[in-house]
């Protein structure tokens, strides 16, 4: 019997085998060698192998030159990492972690003849991103072996690993793989086999949101982009984000798994990055993509509104909810803050302010017997963000716009005036994400702290989709999705079930 129990990690004696030298495995295999198992790695093309673990040597060289990295600790994990001159030298690996070219029938055979070289005991593991687990299990004859262990790119630096369980993967391989992988450092999840796994799904709205609102004229892309850094906290907007993975790569992963959940909309690819794709604008790697990287090409800048007066009081009517943290800071600038009964409204002369729900200005405006009103979009902390996207309804003059600004400018936040968009672009984008989540839920792909643990570890989001709706109040969520579905009249907006059912429950989203 090999070193496996359930829930166990391998012990530290295993041996681990890569096969598959590329980008993913180079790193995987660097990351199996720094926990300290001794690692093969096997490539059907030699060179690659030896490309590999020069790559790896110089990263490791790097980390040593910045002081982060004894170098006698760099040199025994290099001695870890072997090169392996054919498939058989592998048989005396515990675990073989695949991560050659996303393939079904190829990796199938892969897998077929690894399991007539290795012990029956041995664990056999997909870093596969888009590939049934389910399916290329279904060649073996021991099925139950076989689980998805996904890796996010560079393997050795992103902290997530996706544990994907097929129909035929026993509990007791997916929990030494999770356990492993914990051991390894990285922050692992659990998954059913779906398509695009938790990650690869639910990150679609991201850049699915941020398209449509440049399709529709709601706003420019440096513009958006400095939203979602600056209010919605995220590390890259949706478009410089687009550019480094490369329009390629991002487009072919929304259109796997759009045409994987048969059309669903809400997958739906965008016509604007096609013809991104169509015009070989790859994105940095080649020179341009939604933004041009070539010499001399300028840096666009996203709107500012200049400099206006700030109102002197304001009437704060009832509960701003996630926004609270903005009275605060009006008062600390000197603003004279009148607060009192009221349903969530700011109100400056004959102004109402308000956090978007979803509706359009327009529409709310008149819905609400408010002519002029101003809209804010959502920010991940009200406390410090620098930004905030702001909209109006066609009836705001001039005076009350300006008051707006100088309000949001005397608590230290710049203002973008985009075009009337329902849900604005942060809001929209995370009731979104944090639907994608609940339907991932709610159809038992993963649990929901794993979720956003997925989101957080696997793409840097400054908190978990769901976390984040619970802060947000999980009914003003399903409440802004309804309205976009109004507005749009799009199945691709419908709310998730589990949204509908935790808010006439009165329950939470288990996080
Ligand atoms: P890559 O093209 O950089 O490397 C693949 C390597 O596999 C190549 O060196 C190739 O010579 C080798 N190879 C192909 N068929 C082989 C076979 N039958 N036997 C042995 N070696 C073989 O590809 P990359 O990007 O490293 O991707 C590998 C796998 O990891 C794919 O399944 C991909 O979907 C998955 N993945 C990729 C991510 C990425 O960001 N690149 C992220 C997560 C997963």
């Amino acid at each position: 019997m090999h070193e496996m129990t359930a829930g166990d990690a391998l012990s530290r004696q295993a041996v681990v085998a890569v096969v598959g030298a590329g980008t993913m495995g180079a790193g995987i295999a660097q990351v199996a060698a720094q926990y300290g198992h001794e690692v093969l790695l096997f490539d059907q093309q030699r060179e690659t192998v030896e490309k590999a673990l020069a790559a790896t040597a110089a990263g490791l060289e790097k980390l040593v030159g910045r002081g982060k990295l004894a170098a006698d600790e760099r040199d025994r994990i290099l001695q870890r990492l072997r090169p392996a001159q054919s498939l058989s030298d592998l048989s005396p690996a515990t675990l073989v972690i695949e991560a050659i070219v996303e393939r079904l029938d190829v990796k199938q055979a892969l897998f077929r003849e690894l399991e007539s070289l290795c012990g029956p005991d041995t664990l056999l593991a997909t870093n596969t991103s888009s590939i049934s687990v389910t399916a290329i299990a279904s060649a073996l004859d021991h099925p139950q072996r076989l689980v998805g262990m996904h890796f996010f790119n560079p393997a050795p630096i992103m902290k997530l690993v996706e544990v994907v369980k097929g129909l035929d993967t026993s509990e007791a391989v997916a929990a030494c793989i999770h356990a492993t992988a914990s051991a390894w450092g990285k922050q692992p999840v659990f998954t059913r086999s779906t398509p695009g796994f938790i990650v690869n799904r639910v990150a679609r709205p991201f850049y699915a949101e941020g398209l449509r609102a440049i399709e529709e004229g709601a706003t420019d892309l440096a513009t958006l982009d400095a939203v979602m850094r600056e209010a919605g906290g995220f590390r890259m907007g949706p478009f410089e984000l687009m550019d480094l993975i490369g329009h390629d790569v991002n487009y072919a992963v929304t259109r796997s798994v759009f045409d994987a959940y048969y059309g669903d909309t809400r997958f739906q690819p965008s016509l604007l990055q096609l013809e991104l794709v169509n015009g070989n604008r790859l994105g940095r790697k080649n020179g341009r993509g939604f933004y041009d990287y070539r010499e001399g090409a300028e840096t666009p800048q996203p709107k500012t509104e200049p400099a206006c007066d700030r109102p002197g009081t304001i009437v704060v009517e009832g509960s701003l909810g996630v926004a609270s943290p903005l009275i605060a800071r009006w008062r600390a600038a000197g603003v004279n803050v009148v607060e009192r009964a009221g349903a969530g409204l700011i109100r400056i002369g004959s102004l109402a302010l308000a956090l978007t729900d979803g509706r359009l200005a327009a529409e709310r405006s008149v819905t609400q017997g408010t002519p002029r009103l101003a809209l804010f979009d959502l920010a991940l902390d009200y406390a410090n963000c620098r930004r905030l996207a702001v909209t109006y309804s066609p009836m705001t003059d001039e005076a009350s716009r300006q008051a707006v600004t100088g309000l949001f400018q005397a608590a230290g936040i710049e203002v973008s005036v985009i075009e009337d968009h329902p849900g604005l672009l942060v809001m929209r984008t995370v009731c979104m994400l944090a639907n994608e989540a609940a339907d991932a839920v709610h159809q038992d792909v993963c649990s929901a702290a794993d979720a956003d643990s997925a989101m957080r570890f696997g793409v840097n989001y400054p908190a978990g989709p769901l976390e984040w709706a619970t802060r947000l109040g999980v009914e003003a969520v399903f409440r802004c999705l309804r309205h976009l579905e109004d507005a749009y009249g799009e199945d691709r907006y419908r709310p998730s079930l589990l949204l509908r059912k935790t808010v006439f429950s009165g329950g939470t989203l288990d996080v």
